[in-house]
């Protein structure tokens, strides 16, 4: 068995061109390397600025394996923190959010904290006169991240010094970013309701890479958005159209359709679905709101931005957005074979009220634990892991489309339904996972 800590090469050859090993989705010591050098060394999206609105408003979130605060500060920034105690380790707050007033008070024995980390009191201070305690890391309060980036309200971190640049890291991918703070007449993002969870017995790879997979939705959803279609069909063309119907259907389109979406591809895993149009491009206009919009940026910006009608957007390896519906899905690796994903849901600001009543229906009908649609997805990304354990072939196909030069000139455009995001997320995974071995790319 390969010990793949030691041996880069072994690592790197786990990802050919076209093909992977198996070994990337179901070993344990390729999970634990993901978390170190993949997950800590990129760019991953912790949460939005609005479920932080006020001094003292806290979130946390476990990156790479790290507990972390992201806590908002007195002056209106943003600061992520280390949760663990100065003193003995334990975690400060044991809740996903919450408000921790003008200071972190340990629950164990009770040393404080500013909201920015500082050390602020400790009981009975003069037993630590003489020792080292301020010398010591123990005397510094909490380790503040270094790495942190806000754009459009989307804070993302980066845990590890060795590492791109923000602006480096996602290039021209932030666009999908901007539709979708532009589709608000203020141009802001405001997170809606809570969370919906959904654990996915799977490997995370399975679900980022199926975001961009266009091969699947008219097989593996035929049993329940093809019933919807099937339900609907025979309507007289004028029929209101339920907003169920209206967002179930496009899912069973057929080939020819997910081919002319177009997919684009960025440097360092990121890609996007729906270049010209999408399963989003056709839903019923909202009245008065695209006037609204028109008045907020002008005819051309406007009718730009309700124009651009994207698919999905991977941010790899965290984060995968629809900017079209105003909702994000969020990963969260547990293990080889086990994954969270948290959908939110965005409410455009100063837009009508619809516009959420749209993303929420959505959520809940395609992304939900108690979804339709998640389910069969769901179905697929088990069927492969526990189909992945058969002899006879230890490799997954990646050829669809392949070429040679395929990533000559990037960011490129391609056709809808090729496998090219996955050929390019696992390029970049190749990188940071095996920067020693992996030659002529851009190293980590
Ligand atoms: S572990 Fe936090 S005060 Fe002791
Ligand atoms: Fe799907």
């Amino acid at each position: 068995m390969p010990h793949y800590r030691d041996d880069d090469r072994a690592l790197a050859a786990l990802v050919e061109p076209d093909q992977v090993h198996r070994d990337v989705y179901i070993d344990q010591e390729i999970f634990d390397l993901e978390m170190e050098r993949l997950w800590a060394r990129t760019w991953i999206y912790l949460g939005h600025t609005s479920q932080i609105p006020s001094a003292g408003d806290y979130l946390s979130v476990d990156i790479a394996r790290r507990p972390l605060l992201m806590v908002r500060q007195p002056d209106g920034g943003v600061r992520v923190l280390m949760n663990r105690c100065a003193h003995k380790g334990a975690k400060l707050v044991s809740s996903p959010s919450g408000n921790t007033g003008k200071f972190f008070r340990c629950p164990y024995h009770a040393w404080t904290y500013k909201t920015d980390g500082k050390p602020l009191a400790i009981p009975l201070k003069a037993g630590y006169e003489g020792t080292r305690l301020s010398a010591c890391p123990s005397g510094k309060g909490l380790t503040a991240l270094e790495h942190v980036e806000v754009y459009r309200g989307f804070v993302f971190a980066r845990l590890s010094d060795d590492g791109p640049a923000f602006s480096e890291y996602f290039g021209e991918s932030l666009s999908s970013i901007d539709n979708m703070a532009d589709r608000s007449p203020e141009g802001e993002l405001e997170i809606a309701g809570g969370c919906l969870r959904y654990m996915h017995n799977c490997n995370w790879k399975m679900f980022v890479e199926n975001l961009n997979d266009t091969m699947h939705p008219m097989v593996a959803h035929e049993s329940s958005a093809g019933t919807a279609k099937q339900l609907w069909d025979g309507q007289p063309p004028d029929a209101p159209k339920p907003m169920a119907i209206e967002q179930f259907v496009p899912f069973v389109s057929d080939y020819q359709f997910f081919d002319g979406m177009g997919l684009r591809v960025f440097d360092n895993g990121h890609s996007y679905t729906g270049v010209n149009f999408s399963i989003h491009s056709n839903y019923a206009a909202m009245p008065g709101y695209e006037d609204q919009l028109t008045r907020a940026w002008g005819e051309a910006k406007a009718r730009e931005v309700l124009g651009t009608a994207r698919h999905n957007t991977v941010y790899y390896p965290s984060l995968t957005i629809k900017g079209a519906i105003q909702a994000i899905r969020v990963v969260r690796p547990l293990g080889p074979e086990q994954t969270l994903i948290e959908s939110w849901t965005f409410r455009l600001k100063g837009a009508p009220e619809q516009l959420l009543q749209r993303t929420v229906n959505y959520s809940r009908l395609i992304n939900s634990p108690m979804s339709v649609v998640g389910h069969d997805d769901l179905h697929a990304y088990r069927a492969i892991q526990e189909g992945l354990h058969a002899d006879g072939n230890e490799w997954v196909s990646l050829h669809r489309d392949f070429r040679a030069d395929e990533t000559r000139e990037m960011p490129c455009t391609v056709n809808g339904t090729s496998e090219l995001s996955m050929r390019n997320q696992f390029r970049a995974w190749a990188r940071y996972m095996a920067p020693g071995a992996v030659s002529g790319e851009k190293s980590a």
